[in-house]
């Protein structure tokens, strides 16, 4: 008997919901990954930004090695010091006080908020949530309810009630929407999935003053830009440093480099009175014993590992590298003057190129993002693409400024070769 290949085992035992690269990625350290054959790609895509500190960056390694021999996991019936600490340094991180859950991912975490808001609101007989067109929130049925693209949803009626899309960056749809039964308001600071679009300092300050308005809840899912991504913890202080603060957050990703972990934090605000009249207490309080819970969410394992990801990205000043390599790799972009490139967006190191109408070859009738995505692989170098005509760059927060001229070699050839329709 043959041993089938790997690409045989997916073709035949795996569920084909993914539309994957003809790629088997077998090792990985710090910004470069290696294919089956030994080929080398610089990774420029980190998980879709979840490896900050690289592939097996050895301070990850150890502490998955040492918590795993120590222990791995308990049930959520009793308490473990690291998700404690962990807990803690969220807290210190968002810096208004509050508290956090944990979970496994990012669909997760935001479920999590949309039962928040759901509790908030029901004395009141509150239950929507808005979000905004071109978001993405995971795939759960909350998930794809939430997020305002068609093609998350098709086949999957009936979704969930009490969700309203509204146009991005867009005040003044968003006033318009806002109804009696509204509880809440989720955007992502810097959409991720839907394009790299940042909300505009003027949005962001126009929602939360709304919010105060109509007492409303805000939401940031910070799952894709948050924890460092931006050269700030928080994403949207990125975009407005002061006089905007949400009332709940939601991570994933980032968190702990690959090792499965999601988490939200609530702000301490008072959730108002119950249907007798009593005063519920904090926000951070409201989901009570009972209310909610997941197996896995703040074992130690997970919880030691975001703790050193967290520590890690403080001890190595991820933040201002972040900051400054995503201002080099933005500026040499720019500079380049491509005709392929319509547009450099984001923030940080969570960057989107935005691509021009490319010449195809008649018979290859994928989109723009698809075709650059494919010809950097080929020249070693994986990005994402985001939409149908912007391709991500997502590095670790420690790329060194070679990696950052490697990869703009890289795109500067593709990029050029690809507007010129002789090539
Ligand atoms: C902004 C945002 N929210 C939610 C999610 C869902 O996270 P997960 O895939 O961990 O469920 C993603 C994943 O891409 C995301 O980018």
């Amino acid at each position: 008997m043959t041993t089938p290949t790997t690409t045989e085992l997916f073709r035949d035992f795996v569920m084909p919901t993914y539309g994957r690269f003809d790629l088997e990625l077998v090792r990985g350290e710090g910004t470069r990954v290696w294919d089956e054959t030994g080929k080398e790609y610089l990774d420029f895509g980190a998980g879709i930004a979840v490896c900050s500190l690289g592939h097996c960056h050895p301070a990850v390694t150890k502490a998955i090695a040492d918590q795993a021999a120590t222990l791995i996991h308990i049930s959520n019936l009793y308490r473990n010091r690291s998700q404690g600490e962990l807990a803690r340094r969220i807290v210190e991180i968002v810096g208004l006080g509050g508290k956090v859950f944990f979970c496994n991912s990012g669909a997760e975490a935001n479920e999590g908020l949309y039962k928040l808001a759901r509790k908030f609101g029901a004395p009141t007989g509150r239950y929507e949530i808005i979000t905004f067109a071109n978001s993405f929130h995971g795939r759960t049925l909350g998930g794809i309810s939430a997020t305002a693209q068609e093609k998350v949803k098709i086949g999957f009626a009936p979704l969930v009630e009490g969700f309203k899309h509204v146009p991005f960056n867009d005040l003044a749809a968003l006033e318009a929407a806002i109804a009696p039964t509204t509880a809440a308001i989720l955007l992502e600071p810097i959409q991720g999935e839907g394009g790299i679009n940042p909300a505009t300092a003027e949005f962001l300050r126009g929602v939360r003053a709304l919010c105060d308005r109509h007492n409303l809840l805000l939401f940031f899912d910070e799952i894709q830009c948050g924890l460092g991504r931006t050269g700030d913890w928080c994403a949207w202080r990125s975009i407005v440093s002061q006089g905007v603060e949400p009332d709940a957050v939601s991570w994933a990703k980032g968190i702990a480099n690959g090792y499965p972990l999601g988490a939200f934090w609530v702000a301490e605000r008072d959730a108002g009175l119950d249907d007798e009249g009593t005063d519920r207490g904090p926000l951070c309080n409201l989901l009570g014993p009972g209310t909610h819970g997941t197996t896995y969410g703040g074992s130690p394992l997970c919880s030691m590992v975001g703790l050193t990801v967290l520590s890690t990205i403080e001890q190595e000043r991820l933040l201002e590298n972040a900051r400054k390599m995503g201002f080099y790799l933005r500026s040499s972009l720019e500079s380049l003057n491509l005709a392929a490139i319509r547009q450099v967006k984001g923030i940080g190191l969570m960057l989107g190129i935005e691509l021009n109408d490319l010449p195809a070859k008649e018979s290859d009738s994928s989109t723009p993002a698809l075709r650059m995505t494919k010809e950097l692989m080929r020249e070693g170098m994986l990005v994402i693409p985001s939409g149908e005509r912007t391709i991500r760059l997502l590095p670790p927060l420690n790329i060194i400024k070679a990696d950052a001229d490697e990869a703009l070699s890289i795109l500067n050839a593709c990029l050029r070769a690809s507007a010129d329709p002789e090539s």
